[in-house]
């Protein structure tokens, strides 16, 4: 046992931070031992010094994290600010000065990790970020080693907690989105701009970093078709209930059946309620991932808040500091496939279309043949007059076969030129079935 301690520079101090300086103080016998050496935290770099913090001597608090990277001491630095910068250039500071990292940034890991991978590369140390997706749930480690022999062709699931509180909420108490968001904000979940979250930023570069992973390849944020869950409304989940479903955000990762594309995308989707992701609750995630030879892993836990993400943080320090005794480095980018990503228009799926439409004779018809005239097919249709028969008005809700996002979108576009449809009242996916 090295009696010399590593030393741990952590950046950033706030929900996340805390938790892993608490862990790291209440822990540190246990870490000891699971590492082979002590860790310690050598100094705490943050925006606001006279904050008071609870467990932290205050003679480590600094507001000059460079400064902190530069002392000459640090063996490894544990990123936790958020952001784009000064979050990068601290990273790659860090490098510069022999110090591994481990991140929770997923914002930045989206945009910049192939340039940061490439920079540890050359550096010889780590770059770890299981916390930046999902949580407390080890899926980053899982799929770059455990399933380092098999091919996954499919990654679904719920990836962001703060999107899965307020829908969970909408559709069982039948809260407002904004009291919802309020609550999740309050609870730790959300990131420092909410609007990451609820217009599906957050979840997109999780989706990005995961395709990377599962699929050996490059994919940017930018790649990842994204759309948020603001739009959807008390109504959604109305209609979703009466097809059995509820509503979530997912993200969906997909390797082209002839394994030559991948698809990355981030929306709203109906599922039916059998499926085990319409009973993930509050900020809890899952993701399923399907594997050649291993078939279906579901994978399941705290999506978000500050101790379930420091327990992935500490776990990457474990992983770290072991490295570094060892004098070795873990698995870096693997991105040889180099697979392009398709656009949405050409992702497969089902379509719940909810139009209003006048009342009157010939109107299905008219509607069902502009579907057909873009070759998507009807499951099932429901038609229901308007209770006061106030300008002869009906809502008409389609539910499609599986189709090519391309011609629904073609199709909607049609609709719309009908003088019979007088409206476009919402399209939502259909997922899971
Ligand atoms: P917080 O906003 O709670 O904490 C950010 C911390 O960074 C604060 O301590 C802040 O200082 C410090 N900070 C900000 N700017 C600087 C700077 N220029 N120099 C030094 N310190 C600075 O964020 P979270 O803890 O919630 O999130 C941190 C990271 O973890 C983000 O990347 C987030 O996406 C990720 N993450 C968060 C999860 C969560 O549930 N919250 C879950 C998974 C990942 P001060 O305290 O003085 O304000
Ligand atoms: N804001 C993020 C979420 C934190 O709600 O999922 C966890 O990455």
């Amino acid at each position: 046992m090295r009696t010399r301690p590593l030393k741990v520079a952590l950046l950033g101090c706030g929900v996340v931070g805390s938790e892993v300086a608490r862990i790291m103080t209440t822990h540190a016998d246990d870490l000891t031992q699971r590492i082979g050496a002590p860790v310690e935290l050598a100094g705490v770099a943050v925006r606001r010094p006279s904050k008071v913090r609870e467990g932290i001597d205050p003679a480590l608090i600094t507001t000059d994290a460079t400064a902190l990277l530069k002392r000459g001491d640090i063996d490894i630095a544990i990123e936790v600010i958020g952001g784009i910068e000064p979050a990068r250039t601290l990273i790659t500071t860090a490098f510069e000065h022999g110090i591994s990292v481990v991140s929770a940034n997923k914002a930045l890991l989206a945009q910049d990790g192939a340039a940061l991978h490439a920079a540890a590369e050359q550096a010889g140390l780590d770059l770890y970020y299981e916390a930046a997706v999902a949580g407390a749930i080890p899926l980053i480690r899982p799929l770059r080693e455990s399933l380092a022999g098999d091919k996954i062709n499919r990654v679904m699931g719920i990836v962001n907690g703060t999107t899965n509180f307020i829908l969970d909420k909408m559709d069982s108490t039948g809260a407002g989105y904004q009291e919802a968001l309020d609550e999740a904000t309050a609870l730790g979940y959300a990131e420092a701009d909410p609007t990451a979250d609820v217009d599906g930023y957050d979840a997109a570069a999780k989706a990005a970093i995961l395709a990377g992973i599962a699929f050996h390849t490059r994919v940017r944020l930018d790649d990842v078709y994204r759309e948020g869950m603001t739009e959807v409304s008390a109504a959604d989940f109305a209609s979703a209930k009466r097809m059995g479903c509820t509503i979530k955000l997912l993200a969906i990762l997909e390797r082209a059946a002839d394994g030559e594309s991948v698809t990355a995308r981030v929306h709203p989707a109906m599922i039916p309620l059998s499926h085990p992701l319409a009973s993930v609750r509050e900020a809890y995630n899952a993701v399923f991932v399907e594997a050649d030879a291993a078939g279906r892993l579901m994978f399941y836990g705290p999506g978000a808040g500050g101790a379930p993400t420091a327990s992935a943080v500490l776990g990457d320090l474990v992983a770290v500091a072991r490295n570094k005794l060892a004098e070795a480095t873990g698995p870096g980018e693997s991105a040889y496939t180099q697979l392009p990503v398709s656009p949405m228009g050409d992702v497969v799926t089902r379509y719940h279309i909810s139009l209003d439409v006048a009342d009157k004779p010939g109107v299905l018809a008219q509607v069902a043949t502009t579907f057909a005239e873009h070759g998507v097919s009807i499951d099932t249709v429901r038609q229901q007059g308007r209770p006061d028969g106030v300008g002869k008005e009906a809502s008409l809700v389609v539910v499609t076969h599986r189709a090519a996002d391309a011609a629904l979108s073609g199709t909607v576009e049609a609709l719309r030129k009908l003088d019979t449809v007088r409206g476009v009242a919402s399209i939502m996916r259909v997922e899971g079935e």
